[in-house]
């Protein structure tokens, strides 16, 4: 396997900043994470895995080895009746799995439709979009460990995950490769249509649903409306979580603000981050090179020659005017670098 030295990263993150990394090697088979994980530059240097680069901003060049996860194929390894198991690789990209599971009528993930990024990626934050989580189809995750070069596999539980978060993002960051993901989806109908941007656009459109692949499509098309695409427009999709706080907290805030909307969600109150950005008059704003787009105040894009540090600022803008009207603080949902 070839370690590339000095490599451009700009087009690998969503962002399209203009980076570089000391060294770079792609993964494409088993054989070349064991040759890898031995080799000298492996062992020495700091680590990122990447997969489709649409969760990460660059601020600066990085000093060490950026491995990505080319490693491909979908299967189904287990069937019953009401059931399938289907394996992917974390290389592939998420939403052809996504694709896979609709056009063969299976349930469990079209609500995760057009999620940017790959397999190896998405039990890293648990995706979730639309009433649903990877969490709720996730069998388990086989990975590498970094530091010996051994398979371990980790169950649904072990994961941790939450909400937009799991044990890899934590206790054991940067310690375990992720190979191939499993999920468990329904051959039988499982619909969720309770969220209610995607309830709204169905009933709006009289769209009935028959199958999975017509929710993946609903989902696709609100997607498409108010998220705007990497290729035209640098971006990471939503750049900060939402905040969780009690329901006592929501109530006070309830007094000075009384439009501010929330949803409770496993014994908390969610309220959403571009409701707060947007109030703080961010939203279609433009700060040189970046700014917050005009239909997603979650979102914060590159406008042509950004520099991660540039993005970097308008976030660091954006948590303090929240925090100071709001008394709210904003937690990036990107990996910062
Ligand atoms: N809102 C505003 N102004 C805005 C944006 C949102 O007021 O500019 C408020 C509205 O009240 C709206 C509510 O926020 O009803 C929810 O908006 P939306 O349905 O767009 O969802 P979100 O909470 O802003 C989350 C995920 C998205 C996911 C959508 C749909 C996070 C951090 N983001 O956004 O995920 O697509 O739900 O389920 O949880 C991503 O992670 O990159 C991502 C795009």
């Amino acid at each position: 396997m070839e370690i590339k030295k000095n490599y451009n990263l700009s087009k690998l993150n969503t962002f399209g900043i203009d980076v570089n990394t000391d060294f770079f090697a792609e993964i494409k088979s088993e054989n070349d994470i064991e040759e890898l994980f031995s080799s000298p530059e492996f062992k020495h240097y700091e680590k990122i895995f990447l997969g489709g680069g649409s969760n990460i901003l660059f601020t600066k060049d990085f000093h060490g080895i950026v491995i990505l996860n080319k490693l491909k194929g979908i299967e189904i390894t287990e069937e019953s009746n009401e059931s399938v198991s289907v394996r992917a690789m974390g290389g592939e990209i998420w939403n052809d799995l996504v694709l896979f599971a609709v056009n063969h009528g299976y349930w469990g993930i079209e609500n995760l439709s057009l999620v940017p990024g790959t397999v190896g990626a998405a039990p890293m934050q648990n995706i979730g979009a639309y009433g649903s989580e990877i969490k709720e189809t996730l069998l388990n995750v086989e990975t590498f460990e970094v530091a010996t070069g051994k398979k371990k596999i980790f169950n649904n539980e072990e994961c941790e995950l939450g909400y937009r978060d799991s044990i890899f993002k934590n206790k054991v960051k940067g310690k375990y490769f992720i190979s191939a993901i499993t999920l468990k989806l329904s051959k039988k109908e499982n619909k969720n249509v309770t969220y209610r941007a995607l309830k709204e656009y169905l009933e709006n459109n009289k769209i009935e649903i028959h199958n999975s692949k017509d929710i993946s499509e609903a989902v696709a098309s609100i997607r498409n409306s108010k998220l705007p695409d990497p290729k035209i427009l640098g971006n990471a999709g939503s750049f900060f979580k939402n905040v969780f706080i009690k329901k006592d907290e929501l109530q006070k805030l309830l007094l000075e603000y009384p439009d501010i909307p929330s949803f409770e969600e496993k014994g908390l109150m969610k309220i959403p981050a571009g409701w707060l950005i947007e109030q703080c008059g961010w939203k279609g704003r433009k700060l040189g090179n970046v700014g917050v787009h005009e239909k997603q105040a979650l979102v914060l894009v590159n406008y042509g020659n950004a520099t991660g540090s540039e993005v970097f600022n308008l976030a660091n803008q954006i948590i303090k005017s929240v925090r100071n009207k709001f008394g709210l603080e904003l937690i990036p949902e990107v990996n910062l670098i």
